[in-house]
């Protein structure tokens, strides 16, 4: 049997740390595909492809003629729809398949989260009165914060928020995980901020301003995750290295 062909399609840490470890092992060809949603994407040890594949149709496509074995979708939990293509379009086509998604944060004591389903709801949620809020979500859907322009937005993101958000009070920071918890108490501190906006990603790289939160007695606003569609999924790369094993035993 010839080399393992696997589409491992990423846009996280973790699928980075799984990029490093198939491409360390010979019994592997695989390829990492990226949305090209970062202007300087982190440098990746695997030949990399960049940009969308017209949709579930154009997935299946690429799997089909590319002789892909198999298909690990480790991008982020949030990234709805790239996920439920891929699933669809293994389905079509009987290919193996399964997911990396790192399992969501849970409230511990001190935590003060208040649960909502979406970022607009996050926002509606933070009253009619000012506040000072830090929005960590990401740049995609940070003009959400225009529905409540009272509020004074600290705007944490990759690249840069472009157009600029049209409400008064705003300032931008331009930063790539992982954050430690006592750079995030300066950050929520030097800021005064009051409510913390997130998505309940998961992982360790963006957990430390969910730490220092708790640790000054901040309001987090968590964005819960919709469900993900049906696929075997498992956690940790380690487990993704042992399930891959075991689909495909070395002989
Ligand atoms: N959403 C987040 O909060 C978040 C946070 C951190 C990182 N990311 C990463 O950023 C990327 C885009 O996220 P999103 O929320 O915009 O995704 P999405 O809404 O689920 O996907 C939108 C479209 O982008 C393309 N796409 C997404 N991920 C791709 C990948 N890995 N390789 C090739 N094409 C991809 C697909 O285009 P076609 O239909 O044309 O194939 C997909 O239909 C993902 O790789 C994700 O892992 C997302």
């Amino acid at each position: 049997m010839g080399k393992i062909r696997i589409l491992l399609l990423g846009g996280t840490s973790e699928a980075s740390a799984l990029a490093k470890a198939l491409a360390g092992d010979p019994r592997y060809d695989a390829l990492l595909s990226l949305a090209g949603r970062t202007e300087k994407p982190t440098l990746q040890p695997l030949p990399t492809r960049i940009g969308g594949f017209g949709g579930r149709d154009g997935l299946a496509k690429f799997l089909h003629y590319g002789e892909f074995d198999l298909l690990i979708d480790a991008t982020h939990p949030f990234a709805a729809r790239i996920s439920q293509n891929a699933s669809e379009a293994v389905a079509s086509l009987g290919l193996l398949a399964f997911s990396l998604r790192r399992p969501p944060w849970m409230a511990q004591a001190g935590d003060n989260w208040l649960h909502v389903g979406t970022i607009a709801k996050a926002i509606t949620a933070l009253g009619t009165s000012p506040r000072r809020v830090f929005l960590a979500i990401g740049r995609q859907e940070a003009h959400r914060a225009e529905a409540a322009p009272q509020h004074f937005y600290l705007v944490r993101s990759v690249d840069p928020v472009e157009p600029r958000l049209a409400v008064a009070d705003v300032q931008y920071i331009l930063d790539r995980g992982p954050f430690g918890i006592e750079g995030e108490i300066a950050l929520l501190e030097t800021h005064r901020i009051d409510a913390v906006i997130t998505k309940n990603s998961g992982g360790s790289a963006t957990y430390a301003k969910i730490a220092a939160a708790r640790r000054l007695g901040i309001e987090v606003l968590m964005v819960d995750r919709a469900p993900a569609p049906a696929m075997q999924t498992v956690e940790t790369v380690e487990e993704a290295l042992a399930t891959i094993n075991h689909l495909f035993p070395p002989r």
